[in-house]
């Protein structure tokens, strides 16, 4: 049994990325060489805990057919309450059968879900590769990256990432903060950020995180909207009715040049609302800074991978996660159930 994660971006039924198929090609292939017969796991999508035609697996099926004939793959394992309930009585059904579970679902092992967690105590078990793989990077990341070491972080909310910039700050020699969650630092600073995303109540963290030793780098100038639709760059005070929606060109330059200029990039999240091509400048100018520099650079899942494949520049970089939010949480914490349920096994 292979719990993968197979949770990928789809349109109109269509997968837009099959990056996280492609990814588990490796344990497959040395599954299948070894003679085991593979049945493959995944969720997809948020279902609340019962069948919704809208997130089957029926395209994820059809690619992996196509990519691994004869590994079949289960129903979406979200469609039963027990998967994110972690419910005893789902594992057993689960597992019934297997002799050997594989984990190789990096980017659900933050979850503590049954498919994650369960399987562990009953059947022998492995990490598949791209699981080792990603732990291998990011925990090199965590305790020993050749120095100077910066993380560039984007994408909208300082809330969400407040655990992981805190663990960041203790590792990183620099930090750099663009998009959405920028304004919020800028607000902190005392800047007018007119209609930017910016989170009010997060104001006195950003003060406090801005107060401590390691330099973090902030937006210089943004390119803005207007209330009549016009798009300007401007500095980073704004007027009501204008909204930063990419870093400036300026800022853009800035980034760059830290990234040229260090050994290792971790990079989590855009520069700006890259999907529309009036503010993707920014993300693009950093997403070339990490093509071009030679520091080992990794990019974080999520938005910022999809980014680089937006670009066509996804072979350009060292390693491109397949987990967002696991990926931050391992950074993070050092550790994730998935791993946990691993190393602790039969008990
Ligand atoms: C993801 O895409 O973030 C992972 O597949 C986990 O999915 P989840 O965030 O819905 O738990
Ligand atoms: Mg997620």
């Amino acid at each position: 049994m292979l719990r993968a994660d197979f949770n990928v971006p789809l349109e109109n039924g269509e997968i837009t990325d099959d990056l996280r198929i492609r990814a588990a090609l490796p344990t497959i292939e040395w599954l299948v060489d070894h003679g085991a017969q593979v049945t493959a796991c995944t969720h997809l999508g948020r279902p609340k805990g019962k069948p919704d035609p809208k997130y089957s697996v029926e395209p994820v099926r059809r690619r992996l057919a196509e990519l691994a004939p004869g590994v079949e793959l289960l129903d979406n394992l979200r469609f039963d309450a027990g998967e994110e309930g972690n419910d005893p009585a789902f594992v057993q059904a689960l597992i019934k059968g297997f002799d050997a579970y594989v984990n190789d679902a990096f980017g659900a092992s933050h979850r503590a879900h049954a498919s994650i967690v369960g399987p562990p105590q009953f059947l022998p078990s492995a990490a598949g590769r791209l699981l080792a793989k990603e732990v291998d990077v990011l925990l090199g990341l965590r305790e020993d990256p050749t120095r100077p070491f910066v993380a560039v972080l984007g994408g909208s909310k300082v809330s969400d990432k407040l655990g992981v910039i805190d663990a960041l700050l203790e590792r990183v020699d620099a930090l750099v903060v663009g998009g959405g969650m920028s304004f919020t630092f800028l607000a902190a600073q005392g800047h007018a950020v007119g209609d930017s995303l910016c989170e009010r109540d997060q104001i006195e963290t950003c003060t406090r995180l801005l107060a401590q030793p390691k330099p973090i780098h902030l937006p210089i100038d943004v390119t803005a909207l207007g209330p009549s639709d016009e798009v300007r760059q401007a500095g980073v005070d704004l007027p009501a009715g204008w909204k930063g929606l990419d870093i400036g060109p300026g800022s853009a330059a800035e980034f760059s040049d830290v990234i040229l200029d260090v050994r290792t990039v971790f990079w989590n999240g855009p520069m700006g609302v890259f999907e529309d091509a009036r503010f993707a400048a920014g993300t693009r100018t950093v997403a070339q800074a990490m093509a071009d520099t030679k520091a080992f650079t990794v990019v974080g899942g999520g938005d910022s991978a999809a980014a680089l494949a937006q670009f066509d520049m996804a072979g350009s970089v060292d390693w491109i996660s397949t987990g967002g939010g696991a990926s931050l949480e391992l950074l993070e914490l050092g550790d994730l159930p998935g791993l946990k349920a691993l190393r602790e096994g039969r008990t």
